[in-house]
């Protein structure tokens, strides 16, 4: 199972954590790994970053991470983990 923590904090939601949430929620049900992948929200992380959203993805730490890029951060940061596990 892996973990995937959204910062919710203001910094991270001015650059668009909530629509990430949403993607990420769309991604993982459209592969069917709901079991594998767990979103939860978090809050400030201590790294917010003028470029985009902090996301924890179990025990590392991404920052700047924006909508529009967020399905390849999918790609080569969360799902592999899920895969890898089962
Ligand atoms: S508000 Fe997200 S890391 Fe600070």
């Amino acid at each position: 199972m892996t973990i995937v923590t959204i910062c919710v904090g203001s910094s991270c939601h001015i650059h668009g954590a909530e629509e990430i949430t949403g993607r990420l929620e769309e991604a993982i049900r459209v592969r069917g790994l709901e079991d594998e992948i767990i979103p939860v929200g978090g809050f400030c992380f201590g790294k917010c970053s003028r470029s985009g959203v902090t996301i924890q993805v179990d025990d590392d730490v991404f920052t700047g991470i924006i909508p529009e890029t967020f399905d390849a951060f999918f790609n080569e940061n969360i799902l592999p983990r899920a895969e890898v596990k089962g």
